[in-house]
């Protein structure tokens, strides 16, 4: 049993390593071939996973993303020659994913891009249309979107190639929030009155005319490193649920979701809405681990850290802290289905950083070392990163390293950090 003072130290001596910040990397360096088809909340670099599946893998060797969100993991894995496999409960991800995973022979899509092209320019005030009858469409879209963006959704519909239908369906997907009134910079769904949506037909092709190319460099770079047909997968289902066998994984690399930070199911909303992939949010953000939800069946948190947050945070806000328990729960699991799937000696690397609600620490690092020992993994490994950001850094205080208020006179500047858990199955 580790103890958990030993844990706590442990973190306590970790530095910072700059070169896992990847500072030099422009946003083209990081959205190149396919990563930047689709915006995501909490993507990763892909910088991250190559690095990571250099060091620990060879080629030939299975890689596995249980969190796989938009893909990155597993674009870069096939780039590499590692056959991988991901899954993801959003199914907005997963169509991003299939997207971004599928090299198309370029000439394919042009052709059918042309072909799409040919049909707006067909488009006028005659045309007719069948447009949804929702009413949370009609809530983000102005009537004269509705119906352009319904009609290019029926023509991509039409697409009889699924790989070439999934790559139109995933730009369809990606300029939607820009053709709608959802408030530009925010990830809440909050409605903007005073803004101009950009109109479906121009942002459609220029979002095209972009993964075009990605898609070429993709698919050429496949090529010549003779990558083109390594396995590649992806599933909508449960991170509890991986279709993997049993001591047959290499590597893992993920970032999970952290605990009431972002609401996938209601980020995603717009696709999900477009593409009917749910008529109740409510049920569909319970499939979500990290949502504001509350799973009262008994659970197991594996982790003496974990438990002492519980506590603090019982004593301020009840709800936040049966929220925090269910999510250390749910995540217990999911290292329980790490280690069925990950070879002896293999590793899981997870991308994970500490937060705070309520005034109280919430040490997800720690406490994912905690619940991985208990359940036999050992540390190989622990990197702690800066995430470089355009955004101004925050200011930290110099003795705790806790953030601090911008008048507190011992602030410091710093980003903000996350760590990269390197756990081996012993
Ligand atoms: C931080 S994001 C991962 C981002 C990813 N690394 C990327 O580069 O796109 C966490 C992901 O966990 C997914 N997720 C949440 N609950 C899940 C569950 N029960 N099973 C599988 N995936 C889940 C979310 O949909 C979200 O895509």
């Amino acid at each position: 049993m580790p103890k958990k003072q030993d844990i706590i130290k442990l973190f306590e001596k970790i530095e910072i390593d700059p070169s896992w910040a990847f500072a030099d990397k422009t946003r083209k360096d990081t959205a190149y071939i396919t990563h930047g088809y689709h915006r995501y909340p909490a993507k990763f670099i892909p910088q991250i996973v190559s690095r990571l599946a250099t060091k620990y893998t060879k080629e030939g060797d299975l890689v596995v993303d249980p969190f796989g969100g938009c893909g990155t993991t597993l674009v870069e894995s096939k780039v590499m020659g590692r056959p991988s496999v991901g899954v993801d409960i959003n199914p907005a991800a997963v169509l991003m994913t299939k997207a971004k995973k599928t090299p198309i022979e370029p000439a394919k899509i042009e052709e059918q891009f042309l072909k799409l092209k040919d049909k707006i320019n067909s488009f006028d005030k005659d045309t007719k249309v069948k447009t949804p009858s929702h009413e949370r469409i009609d809530y983000w879209f102005e009537p004269e979107a509705k119906r352009k963006l319904a009609f290019l959704f029926s023509k991509v519909s039409k697409i009889k190639d699924q790989d070439v239908r999934d790559f139109f369906y995933c730009g369809f997907s990606n300029i939607l929030k820009n053709c709608s009134i959802w408030l530009q910079k925010s990830n809440k769904p909050t409605r903007d009155f005073k803004k101009k949506p950009a109109d479906p037909f121009v942002a459609f092709s220029r979002q095209v005319k972009a993964m075009l190319r990605g898609n070429a460099d993709f698919f050429n770079l496949l090529q010549e490193k003779k990558c083109l047909k390594t396995p590649c997968n992806v599933y909508c289902t449960d991170a509890r649920k991986i279709p993997a066998k049993s001591n047959s994984v290499s590597l893992i690399v993920t970032s999970p979701p952290y605990v009431t930070s972002y609401e996938y199911a209601d980020l995603h909303q717009l696709t999900a809405l477009w593409f009917e992939y749910t008529k109740d949010l409510s049920d569909f953000r319970k499939r979500f681990i990290g949502t504001a939800y509350h799973n009262k069946k008994e659970l197991v948190l594996n982790s003496k850290i974990a438990e002492n947050i519980k506590e603090a945070l019982l004593k301020k806000h009840k709800k936040t802290a049966e929220e925090v328990a269910t999510y250390f729960s749910e995540m217990n699991q999911v290292f329980e289905e790490m280690k069925r799937m990950l070879k002896n000696g293999a590793r899981t690397c997870i991308v994970i950083g500490d937060t705070s609600l309520k005034g109280v620490e919430i040490l997800n690092a720690e406490v994912f070392v905690e619940q991985l020992q208990n359940l036999g993994f050992k540390v190989d490994d622990i990197i702690k990163r800066e995430i470089p950001s355009k955004n101004l850094p925050s200011t930290r205080d110099k003795i705790t390293g806790r953030f601090a208020k911008a008048t507190d006179k011992k602030k410091v500047l710093a980003y903000p950090t996350e760590y990269i858990l390197i756990m081996q199955k012993i």
